[in-house]
């Protein structure tokens, strides 16, 4: 069981607050889908004999490739991998990108989730955040994935924007759910350094919101998921039970996944890589086959580290057990010390041998990870 996921970097527009790798959209992709291909072909041993159990297409704006060019990427994958007949395939679609016509051609290729980046109902935040869609857009996009044939479906909505009041959150949520979506990607708006928002806040024209105001938004999240059905499986993900994003989950369960394209992450159990984060570099690298990408192995103390990091993130938590086995009695003991103080205050939770972050913990979850995290000998 593995994972393919396959970075796609062209956008049409930039948004604001966007730090993923992308740059404006060429009219020609045939150069960087004729890399993938090569890149499919070039690490074919990668995983070695596992299956595929999920494929999924981000980005950047996969969308924006043909149907003629995801079908290419597809047959190059079936060509070298093993792909189990249940596959979970999705692919991260713009909601201006969602015409019929294409809809029905991913549903003829195998593709069985679509992942759609609606990020609010509200154009002046859609404005604001420099999306290209507004939302009566959305609405019929999300309309037509449905009438397409689609039953897996999940958007994205960003929360914490500027301007955006508390009732308004909720009306984006309580819109959200009156659509049959089985999946729901929360995520609070982030300032990364470089993107123009990052930039509008260290010159101090943009302003971050309120803590306390986040935490406000971040319950009125749990508790209208919750009551419309959805279970929060990962900090910013909720689904429907049966509708979790597998691939998704999958990265949180140290499950190997093999990432092509630019910028993409690769994980095979003992050591992390990830390709140039430059589409030129990338292309003409591929095309030598030569380093296009930079590898780490991963220590005991790196497992440990990406072990916390992201199984406390999810509902599944840390699992005592499995640290016992693979840490010892010397992981197991540090990690049982340092919850202790955590489940005092009610931030975890100890259920039979896991252990979980409460909900009032999952609201400072970073600060709790990284008190977990073990420091390095340097
Ligand atoms: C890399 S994007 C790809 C999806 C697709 N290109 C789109 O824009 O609809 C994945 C998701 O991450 C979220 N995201 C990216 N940057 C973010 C930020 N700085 N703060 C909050 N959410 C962010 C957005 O919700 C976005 O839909
Ligand atoms: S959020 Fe999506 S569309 Fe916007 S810049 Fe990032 S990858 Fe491109």
């Amino acid at each position: 069981m593995a994972g393919i996921y396959i970075h796609i970097p062209f956008c049409k527009k930039l948004c604001f607050y966007c730090d993923f790798y992308h740059i404006i959209t060429s009219d020609d992709n045939s150069a960087f889908v004729d890399s993938l291909l090569k890149e499919i072909a070039l690490r074919k041993d990668y995983l070695n004999t596992e299956t595929i159990s999920t494929i999924y297409f981000g980005g950047g704006t996969p969308s924006l490739l043909s149907l003629k060019e995801i079908e290419t990427i597809l047959d190059q994958i079936n060509r070298h991998f093993k792909v189990e007949e249940n596959c979970e395939l999705t692919i991260e679609l713009n909601p201006d990108d969602v015409k019929s016509d294409y809809l029905a051609g991913l549903k003829r290729f195998g593709v069985n989730r679509i992942s759609l980046g609606i990020q609010s109902w509200r154009d002046q935040d859609l404005k604001m955040l420099n999306r290209r869609h507004n939302s009566a857009q959305a609405a019929i996009a999300l309309k037509n994935t449905f009438k397409a044939g689609f039953e897996n479906v999940s958007i994205d909505l960003i929360y914490g924007i500027p301007g955006m009041s508390v009732d308004e959150w909720a009306s984006n949520l309580d819109f959200s759910f009156t659509f049959d979506i089985k999946h729901l990607s929360a995520y609070h708006l982030t300032f990364e350094q470089g993107t123009v928002f990052g930039k509008m806040l260290e010159k101090k024209l943009i302003t971050e919101i309120d803590e306390e105001d986040s935490v406000v938004l971040f319950n009125l999240l749990l508790e209208k998921a919750g009551s419309a059905g959805f279970v929060n499986y990962e900090i910013s993900n909720f689904g429907k039970p049966g509708y979790f994003s597998i691939h998704n989950s999958n990265y949180w369960k140290q499950v190997k996944y093999i990432g092509i394209g630019p910028s993409a992450h690769s994980f095979n159990g003992y050591s992390r890589q990830w390709n140039i984060r430059d589409l030129k570099s990338y292309i003409k690298l591929v095309n030598k086959g030569v380093s296009f990408f930079e590898r780490e192995e991963l220590d005991t103390r790196d497992r440990f580290n990406e072990y916390i990091m992201t199984s406390l993130r999810t509902m599944w938590g840390i699992d005592l057990e499995y640290i016992e086995k693979v840490f010892e009695k010397e992981g197991y003991d540090y990690v049982v010390n340092i919850a202790a103080k955590f489940t005092n205050y009610g931030l975890m939770k100890q259920e039979k041998n896991t252990l979980v972050l409460t909900n009032q913990g999952k609201m400072i979850s970073d600060n709790i990870i990284s008190e977990f995290m073990m420091p390095g000998d340097d």
